[in-house]
């Protein structure tokens, strides 16, 4: 992993390399199943799901294709899964070591302690306009199949009002960041328009949020 904190008022982090090619290799069994398992015409659009919506028109502020791997699975059946089983890199020592000194941001995601993920798919056209998360920290990861057959779908941050700062799309990059800074993709462009799907770019994101735990003796219940 080569890890980079961008300190500003909002810190956020670059990963490249997130994934090691055993990761990878398993990570995309698990997208070819989603990607093949039914027709892309038939897959949930971002805009019918609990989506960021314009204010004044409630119109979705994303478009792309989108899957909910909660959906699928009961909590027996998670550790079937290379997106529920890797979220535990969140807890790598590597990564919360250079996170660790930039207070209080770091109290925040050591406060962390439960992720759902989603997985999303955009083709030709397909963005993500301005919005933030309702979580405490957002992940992203990337993801795209080779020949990579398009353009653009860069991502873009607020870590200061009205600053955005460009994030370039890698394969295999993630980046870190406190839900509520603002956040946007650009629409991705096809260079050459493949005949299957699966060819476009994918994110999974892990939503991080801290759930609280109660453990109530026995005879207080
Ligand atoms: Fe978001």
């Amino acid at each position: 992993m080569k890890i980079k904190v961008y300190n500003k008022k909002i810190p956020y982090i670059v990963i490249d390399d997130w994934y090691t090619d055993t990761e990878l290799k398993s990570i995309w069994s698990e997208i070819d199943f989603y990607t093949n398992g039914r027709d892309l015409k038939d897959v949930l659009r971002a805009d019918d799901t609990i989506v960021a919506r314009d204010n004044d028109t409630n119109k979705s502020l994303a478009e792309s294709y989108r899957w909910y791997p909660n959906a699928y699975y009961n909590s027996n059946q998670t550790s079937m899964s290379p997106i529920f089983r890797l979220s535990k890199k969140l807890g790598d020592d590597e990564l919360h070591n250079v996170f660790k000194d930039v207070y209080p941001w770091y109290n925040m995601f050591l406060s962390t302690n439960r992720s759902t993920p989603m997985v999303s798919y955009y083709e030709g056209g397909d963005y993500y306009k301005p919005h933030y998360d309702s979580f405490m920290y957002t992940q992203l990861i990337w993801l795209t199949r080779k020949p990579k057959l398009w353009t653009d779908g860069n991502l873009y941050v607020e870590p200061i009002e009205h600053k955005k700062e460009k994030i370039l799309f890698k394969n295999n990059r993630s980046v870190i960041f406190p839900s509520m800074m603002k956040h946007s993709v650009d629409p991705i462009q096809w260079k050459e328009k493949p005949k299957e799907s699966g060819y476009g770019r994918y994110t999974i994101t892990y939503f991080m949020y801290h759930e609280p735990t109660y453990e109530i003796p026995e005879d207080t219940k």
